[in-house]
């Protein structure tokens, strides 16, 4: 499909895996490209089928509609029934509509997350010698490791993005494993966010209409995979993207970004901005609560658009499924309570593992990996 259809195109004598190998081999990133001043990225960034300059001009022109904002001011504490109501019929909405919603008042410190963000800038942006150290694919055998684009040689095209990432929960690598730079804040943040993820799987089990524990007891909320990204500015921003198109593999996303904006959504057949907003954390669903949910919310598209100011910062903390051996043979299918005759289950049984190794191979192509699991 679409990679053939792009080697097809790259008549010429261009090597794309070479110019791809030597990039790779750079260990310098995206962000190594733009220290360099290029005026033009290199073709394996261009994606080919990109009219950004027409999205951007009906972005301009204006959809009203935003990513609903779910206040959590007092949750689990002073809450009154009827506000808990107001609540979870919010969230649900949201995720049966937009798969998306930003949370306020979520408890996480705005100072610590302005550390997280300042933590993963100085990462990126410490001395090439030192970075280099990290770079790696081996996502078996490091434990923190940085590279640019997870999908380099799986994708139809690359993104520009350079991303540090390693798995905090449920076990957490030593606290000198992880980079100098961010280590003390990864580690406070990465309590925080689990704390939160315990507000939002009981919200979220709520507008299942489910009892308040019931994704933690399937064990959704143990596994936490830390990505830490860095978007340089771009020279040519209409011909690539920061993140492709794509959907999340795991249950849930918590999302953390800086002010300056890029991320968009698909909503009604339109790219919708999620505009920062000050202290805000933004939470989306994955393929996986997807699928346990037989479809009642929704794993939905989004991307990051790629720019001509930056860096851009973000960390997402992909909730998702215990690594191995956790679990790692565990079966998710959709949950029986919300089965019927008329709502009959849409996927069929799949272990973590399997979906996640799948997901990877294909890399973000713009097919979902729900598609692989369909009965
Ligand atoms: C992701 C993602 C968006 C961003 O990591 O899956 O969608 O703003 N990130 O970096
Ligand atoms: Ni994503």
């Amino acid at each position: 499909m679409a990679p053939e259809l792009i080697l097809a195109s790259d008549g010429g004598g261009y090597d794309r895996q070479a110019e791809l190998k030597s990039f790779d081999d750079s260990k310098a990133g995206v962000k190594g490209l733009a220290d360099a001043g290029l005026t033009k990225i290199p073709r394996f960034f261009v994606h080919h089928q990109l009219d950004l300059e027409l999205d951007r001009a009906s972005e301009s022109l204006g959809s009203s509609s935003s990513v609903p904002v779910v206040d959590l001011e007092g949750v689990g504490r002073s809450w009154s029934p009827s506000e808990r109501k107001r609540t979870v019929e919010l969230v649900r909405e949201a995720c049966e509509t937009w798969g998306f919603f930003q949370v306020v008042n979520h408890g996480v410190p705005a100072a610590l997350m302005e550390e997280m963000v300042q933590g993963v800038r100085r990462f990126h942006e410490q001395d090439l010698e030192a970075k280099r150290e990290w770079y790696s694919r081996d996502y078996g055998g490091r434990k923190v490791l940085y590279n640019s684009n997870f999908d380099l040689y799986q994708a139809p095209v690359a993104n520009w993005r350079d991303t540090l990432a390693c798995a905090l929960a449920p076990r957490s690598p030593d606290p000198q494993e992880l980079p100098a730079v961010c280590r003390d804040v990864i580690i406070e943040y990465k309590d925080r966010i689990l704390e939160l993820a315990d507000t939002i799987y009981k919200l979220l089990s709520e507008a299942l209409g489910l009892d308040p524990n019931y994704l933690k007891t399937i064990h959704c909320g143990e596994g936490l995979f830390f990505v830490g990204h860095y978007y340089p500015a771009c020279p040519e921003p209409d011909l690539t993207l920061g993140t492709g198109d794509h959907t999340d593999s795991g249950f849930i996303t918590i999302l953390l970004q800086d002010q300056i904006g890029g991320l968009q959504v698909r909503h009604q057949n339109q790219w919708i901005n999620i505009s920062p907003i000050p202290g805000a954390l933004v939470i989306n669903l994955g393929d996986l609560m997807q699928l346990i949910s037989n479809d009642k919310f929704i794993s939905v598209s989004h991307r990051v658009l790629a720019q001509k100011i930056g860096p851009r910062i973000s960390v997402a903390c992909l909730m998702r499924q215990p690594l191995p051996p956790e679990n790692s043979s565990r079966l998710y299918d959709p949950i029986k309570e919300l089965l019927s005759e008329e709502n009959p289950p849409i996927y069929q049984e799949t272990t973590v593992k399997d979906f996640v190794t799948h997901y990877y191979a294909k890399g973000l192509n713009g097919v979902s990996a729900l598609e692989h699991v369909k009965l």
